[in-house]
């Protein structure tokens, strides 16, 4: 294996998506587009991944930080103009370069791999990874000359109407020799329809100068979309998701209606778990077995352990732990720290606050800035009081006490171990362990008032 580098083309503005966002960082399936393809060119063993960068350079950067190098195209000019960005970084270095595009979303490392090690044992100077599209509209036509070699490559815009018949279309990847890439790219004009610089010229250029062009054709067209517009972009969506739920499936994953789950790429899931229809699990969620999530269900960076359950509920950035019920109708927002067998039952919602085993909040609460130890049973309605306007306070509660319902505990404030709050009380000073507090006004009975009242 000789040196390998890598050039992202992610300059471009994305004008058919019609989007103030440019067009690279579009997600799909919660992963901006560009991020995919750098995650799958991490593991081929580059010696750099350069990727060029110009609408948008900042948030692009921002999204990819330090893993790979940035250069930028200051001015729009083509695929051609954007890889000679990168001359800088790979002038005169021996190996090979692989180009692609920041819009191919559903390239994989096994494809990207292949083509690669096409390309080293044919020992060719250029190699395109080109597919054979039902519908060839929009892409470069491969051109191939009668003993099948390749000749050209010729965008839809400049293609005669034969050309336009061809259905192996240029899929935007390619390896290159780098040092005849630099060379060549010296001699792309820019006298055709679009008057930009063409990467896939530099093929014409070697094929002239008889370098070995050689093409690799994958059977997976759908891996090689390349996403133009938003039409293409859902598209990418459900090619990506059918990819995802397949391999859990494969992994002993159920899923029970695969047309309507979302599941992120870096989403890690344990055999045994079921997922229910509407669910959609995102960023780094990790699930453990026999856990069921769903039916509709949003859960978005979070560890959810063994044997719990989520109906119909959100959660974000929290660690919940083993056979814990949640929802339905529960909202967990970020920095929730739920122990094992705990109830987070209906409409109750949960932030930055830890509940420790075994504990119940079963309806109706607000649960935030708060600590609550293990075996603890929250009341209906109860709410911490934790912000006065101006600053957070916090709330705890220890082991074994009993919340009764629609309690205000007015934060800070601390409920002591086996400590009883009574129903409707507001408590505002700290409850001693074993204590039963009752805040609320005293019931006074008038007999017969309401008669006369009436
Ligand atoms: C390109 C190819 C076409 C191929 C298709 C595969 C060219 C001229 N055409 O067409 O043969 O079939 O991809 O999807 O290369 N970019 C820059 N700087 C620029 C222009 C583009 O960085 O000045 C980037 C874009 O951000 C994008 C990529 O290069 O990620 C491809 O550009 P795009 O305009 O989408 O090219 P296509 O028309 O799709
Ligand atoms: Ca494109």
């Amino acid at each position: 294996m000789s040196n390998r580098y890598a050039i992202v083309l992610a300059a471009g503005k994305g004008t058919r998506m019609k989007s103030k966002l440019y067009k690279v960082l579009h997600p799909v399936l919660g992963k901006p587009m560009v991020q995919h393809v750098v995650d799958q060119l991490q593991p081929l063993g580059l010696e750099e991944i350069i990727t060029v960068v110009g609408f948008g350079a900042e948030q692009v950067q921002e999204q990819l930080g330090d893993t790979v190098r940035f250069v930028v195209q200051e001015e729009q000019l083509g695929t051609g103009h954007a890889v000679q960005q990168a001359e800088t970084h790979l002038n005169g270095k021996q190996g090979t370069t692989i180009v692609v595009c920041g819009d191919t979303p559903l390239l994989t490392k096994e494809t990207l791999q292949a083509v690669l090690e096409h390309h080293e044992q044919e020992e060719a100077a250029v190699t395109i990874l080109t597919a054979q599209a039902n519908d060839p509209t929009g892409y470069g036509r491969i051109v191939r000359d009668n003993q099948g070699q390749v000749s050209k490559i010729v965008e839809q815009k400049d293609a005669t109407a034969e050309e336009l018949a061809v259905q192996e279309i240029n899929t935007g990847t390619y390896c290159f020799d780098n040092v005849l890439l630099f060379d060549a790219l010296k001699q792309v004009s820019n006298d055709n329809a679009q008057g930009e610089y063409y990467l896939p010229d530099v093929i014409e250029i070697a094929q002239q100068q008889a370098q070995k062009v050689s093409a690799f054709q994958t059977a997976r067209f759908s891996e090689t979309i390349g996403v133009n517009d938003r039409v293409a972009l859902s598209q990418a969506e459900s090619l990506m998701k059918q990819r995802i739920n397949e391999y859990h499936m494969r992994n002993g994953v159920t899923i029970i209606d695969p047309a309507h789950t979302y599941i992120g790429a870096d989403v890690v899931i344990a055999p045994d778990v079921v997922i229910e229809p509407g669910t959609v699990l995102k960023g780094s969620t990790v699930i453990e077995s026999n856990a069921v999530i769903g039916p509709h269900s949003e859960i978005n960076n979070c560890h959810i352990g063994e044997g719990t359950v989520v109906r119909h509920s959100v959660a974000n950035a929290s660690h919940i732990g083993k056979r814990v019920q949640i929802g339905p109708f529960a909202h967990i927002r970020p920095e929730a720290n739920i122990g094992d067998g705990v109830k987070i039952g209906n409409f109750v919602e949960i932030k930055k606050a830890k509940v420790d085993n075994n504990s119940k909040v079963s309806h109706l609460s607000y649960i935030g800035d708060a600590e609550i130890g293990s075996d603890v049973n929250v009341g209906c309605g109860t709410i911490t009081v934790n912000y006065d306007g101006k600053n957070k306070f916090q709330t705890i509660i220890e082991d074994e006490a009993f919340i009764g319902c629609n309690a205000n505990l007015i934060a800070p404030v601390r409920i002591g171990k086996g400590a009883l709050v009574a129903a409707g009380s507001t408590i505002h000073e700290d409850v001693p362990s074993d204590a039963l507090s009752i805040g609320r006004a005293k019931q006074v009975n008038k007999e017969d008032y309401a008669k006369k009242y009436k």
